[in-house]
């Protein structure tokens, strides 16, 4: 009998993406996945380390799964933890969480069958923390994917920006771009596979910046990403997203390549994080406010209504209430169509830990809510203004709302319910809004394209 793998994922798309590629080498390697962490001979929990509520949301997994299996099995399964944390705490996961048997860094991916073979060998408590080596690739097949119309296509791993605040370039390590004809080659296969949308994904997409031009030779564009986009977008390909791009490295060739290209949707999502010049010094982002809204400017002002999304942290330390008070208007200003808040977590090892004026957390969560507030209303003029518009979804399942309706995202990112009409999972349609609801579009079915219906 094929031994039984479970894979628990939390945290970013880039997460989701290595499960997958995990996924994929575990099954050619002999192995089956399941989706029932009682029955697997081995649990792999891929861990997000960006906030402390994350990283300690493992440990407490840990404990639960080694209860759940203890009672629903005789012989304890292998534990692994894959991911971030496993990047960061190493070795010491296995004095913190004994039933640990295997530490899986976040270029050990391809890796892990060998390990779990040393570790049946006998081998204690077995870490890999080192590079990817030469010749893994991103491979990751359909049947991994987490669903049948939309793929995360990895452009660029790592970051090297070093904001002040940030974990991720200590667990991911340095930027380190794909060729891109293997990435147009993912996306045209893709394609013919039926999927309707990909997702180009990294910490910071539009720093991509490959080895050599091959496969971007022939198309034009101020930056390798912009480039990138368009020989994406020739495969055919109905919808095309990336996400993250970096303010600093936000090239308006980008905004021209989107403008040129239908299937290059209408959505950036560009993070702020503050509207404070003296904040965004001390984060070291790299990027003042008025860079910032230079670019933003660029999109809003588009051919194209763009949507424009982004993450922004309250309580930096030293965030003073009139820092805060520029966010607030840095917010006013763009008139985001979603933002990711975020109170800040010291992470220990990252620059801004060793500040010392902390701002305490009441008053980070005061902050917290007045951003929210002033995001919902907001939020609300923007959503009511596609109300008597036509918004193109791809159908994704049944709405969590109502059994009469399904759920799509729309080209522009927000999640939009109707009554199908027919229309099934899979479908590109069109909508006729009707409704607008704090974070969702409600409408009616206008017409049909793509397939199936
Ligand atoms: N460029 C990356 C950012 C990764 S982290 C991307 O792909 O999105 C995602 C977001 O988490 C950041 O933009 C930031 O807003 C937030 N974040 C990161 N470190 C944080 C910390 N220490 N405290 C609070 N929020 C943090
Ligand atoms: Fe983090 Fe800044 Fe990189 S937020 S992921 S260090 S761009």
């Amino acid at each position: 009998m094929k031994s039984k793998v479970y894979i628990e994922t939390f945290g970013c798309q880039m997460n989701v993406a290595d499960t997958e590629r995990a996924a994929t080498g575990l099954r050619k390697a002999g192995y089956e996945l399941t989706s029932m962490a009682g029955e697997a001979d081995v649990v792999l929990l891929n861990t997000c380390s960006v906030r402390e509520r994350a990283e300690r949301k493992v440990f407490r997994r840990i404990g639960e799964i080694r209860k759940l299996t203890t009672t629903t099995r005789k012989s304890k399964p292998l534990i692994g933890v894959m991911g971030c944390v496993a990047q960061l705490e190493g070795e010491s996961i296995f004095r913190n969480a004994p039933a640990v048997d295997l530490v899986i860094g976040t270029r050990a991916t391809d890796r892990i069958p060998s390990m779990i073979q040393r570790a049946r060998g006998g081998e204690a408590s077995v870490i890999d923390l080192d590079e990817r080596q030469e010749g893994e690739e991103w491979n990751v097949s359909p049947a991994e994917r987490r669903s049948p119309y939309i793929a995360f296509v990895p452009i660029i791993e790592g970051c090297n920006k070093f904001c002040s605040f940030c974990i991720v370039p200590y667990s991911r390590g340095r930027e380190k771009s794909r060729n891109a004809a293997e990435i147009v080659d993912e996306v045209s296969r893709l394609h013919s596979l039926g999927y309707k949308e990909v997702h180009l994904i990294g910490q910071n997409v539009n720093s991509y910046r490959p080895k050599s031009q091959e496969g971007l030779e022939a198309y034009q564009g101020a930056t390798s990403f912009s480039r990138l986009l368009r020989a994406v977008a020739e495969t055919g390909m109905d919808r095309i997203k990336f996400t993250t791009s970096f303010p600093r490295d936000f090239h308006p060739d980008i905004v021209s390549a989107i403008e040129e290209y239908p299937n290059l949707c209408d959505w950036v999502h560009l993070p702020a994080q503050s509207g404070s010049n003296r904040i965004l010094k001390a984060m070291r982002r790299g990027h003042t406010r008025e860079d910032y809204l230079r670019r933003v400017n660029g999109i809003k002002t588009s051919k194209r209504r763009l949507a424009l999304t982004s993450d922004i942290i309250v309580g930096f330390p030293g965030e003073t209430r009139e820092d805060f008070e520029d966010t607030m208007r840095l917010v006013r200003e763009c008139e985001y169509d979603q933002i990711y808040m975020f109170k800040y977590s010291k992470r220990a090892g990252t620059p801004a830990a060793q500040l010392d004026d902390e701002v305490p957390e009441s008053e980070k969560t005061a902050r917290f809510i007045e951003l929210e507030d002033l995001q919902i209303s907001i939020q609300k003029m923007i959503y009511e203004s596609y109300v008597g518009r036509r918004v193109s979804a791809l159908v994704e399942r049944q709405s969590a709302r109502s059994e009469n309706d399904m759920m799509g995202h729309t080209t522009c990112n927000k999640v939009v319910n109707f009554r199908p009409d027919g229309a099934q999972a899979g479908d590109v349609v069109e909508v006729l809004v009707s409704e607008a609801k704090p974070n969702s579009l409600y409408g009616t079915l206008a017409a049909t394209a793509g397939t199936g219906v």
